[in-house]
């Protein structure tokens, strides 16, 4: 056989009608899963240092540039989902249209994004739970919440001895959770991302409608702060503000959009594939891309943007009014929007998988083989959980995140 051969559309529809996949989501299900992977820490974070260093106001403006390109990634997405609605996303598409090698090539691309970014997720998911605790005056030791390079760091910063061994515990934990539910499940997945989102989104709805009450319209003013370009000790000059900053503003928080594409890996669990990915991958990047853009203009009508925290900005917001337990539930939204950020990544991670063992390009005992009672592949569930589990309590959080993207910020 060629590297080059190309599947035909009728042996997809072949493989389509031999699947056991339980087919449940429906079209809001689908547009909630995708809404589930795209909101997570990043409108939480980024959108600081993205206001602070590049954007100032105009971090709406970023988010809308942002926003206009993934739009027309997702209107790929949406029309290849519609030709070959199965599970194997820009995998299948490259088979279905470029060939073996390509398909090949981009099914292990796909592991950076969804593997590694599980992975990533997990660290973030420990910090924000450690923060959680940490409101509640539960403190767990710097050694069991954090890799052994992140924890000496953290030691030496307090004057004391790196430790002999540190294990990051809450990445570890969050992980099987997540992987005991994908077992379990896609109506299970689907019901405990369900309940995330609408956690998720009232909260971001909360930060909206009561930030709105404390604009004060001169922080908007100007709103694209004068450009200054700084040379660096490396002799690179770095644009800061103006309009290139509002660009460099663009990249930073593109990583608050990414997850949008996931939708189109649960095809083959969806009642009406062919209409409701293409409409679930569109209506899930319109949503966010509208709430994205008014929590940006809001926060930055809150703080002027040169006060803004560059680690915290969201809650420190509203800290800054005097609301503190909005900080609490704010934290509760961030850890609760990583959680279903994993599920669905984790989930697109064994839905890969199963498509190119379906292909042959992965053995099928392992990657191809669906649970008799729960219809899910479990095998490289647990196999995608166990390395996920592994890396991400003992990685830092800036080495696995250099997988998925070269640099956050
Ligand atoms: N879009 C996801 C987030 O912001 C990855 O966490």
């Amino acid at each position: 056989m060629s590297i080059w051969r190309v599947k035909p559309v009728s042996a997809f529809e072949a493989d389509m009608k031999k699947s056991d996949l339980k087919r449940v989501l429906t079209r809001w299900g689908l547009t909630s899963l995708g809404i589930g992977a795209i909101i997570g820490g990043g409108i939480f974070t980024l959108t600081g240092i993205a206001a602070h260093d590049y954007a100032g106001p105009a971090l709406a403006l970023a988010f809308v540039i942002a926003g206009i390109g993934c739009l027309f990634a997702s209107l790929c997405y949406a029309e290849f989902a519609s030709v070959l609605p199965v599970e194997g996303s820009a995998y299948a598409y490259a088979y279905g249209t470029v060939g073996e090698l390509f398909a090949w090539f981009i099914g292990w691309n796909l592991i950076l994004e969804y593997m590694m970014g599980a992975t990533t997720v997990a660290v973030a998911w420990s910090g924000y739970f450690t923060k959680l605790l940490h409101l509640f005056n539960i403190n767990i030791p710097i050694w069991l919440c954090n890799d052994f390079a992140t924890a000496s760091e953290k030691y030496l910063a307090l004057g004391q001895p790196a430790p002999t061994f540190a294990f990051n515990l809450p990445a570890f934990i969050i992980t099987w959770l997540v992987t005991v539910i994908l077992v379990k499940g896609i109506k299970e997945a689907a019901k405990t991302n369900n309940v995330i989102v609408v956690i998720k989104i009232a909260v971001v709805l909360f930060v909206i409608i009561v930030g709105a009450f404390y604009i004060d319209v001169n922080n908007w003013m100007p709103f694209i702060p004068d450009e200054v370009t700084t040379i660096g000790k490396d002799g690179i000059s770095k644009v800061n503000f103006g309009f290139g900053g509002v660009l460099t503003a663009a990249t930073i928080v593109f990583f608050a959009y990414i997850g949008f594409d996931a939708v189109s890996t649960q095809a083959g669990e969806a009642i009406n594939p062919k209409k409701d990915v293409p409409f679930a991958i569109i209506a899930s990047l319109v949503i966010c891309t509208v709430l994205y853009i008014l929590v940006s203009l809001v926060l930055t009508g809150m703080v002027k943007y040169d006060q803004l925290d560059k680690a915290a900005p969201v809650a420190s917001a509203f800290s800054g009014i005097g609301l503190n337990w909005a900080v609490f539930i704010i934290t509760i939204a961030a850890t609760a929007g990583l959680t279903s950020v994993m599920l669905v990544m984790m989930l697109g991670q064994t839905r890969i998988f199963l498509g190119m063992a379906k292909d042959g390009l992965l053995p099928k005992g392992m990657f191809g083989t669906l649970h008799e009672k729960f219809k899910t592949p479990y095998k490289s569930t647990i196999l995608v959980g166990l390395i996920v589990s592994v890396v991400a309590s003992l990685t830092p959080i800036n080495k696995v995140a250099k997988c998925v993207v070269w640099e956050l910020y």
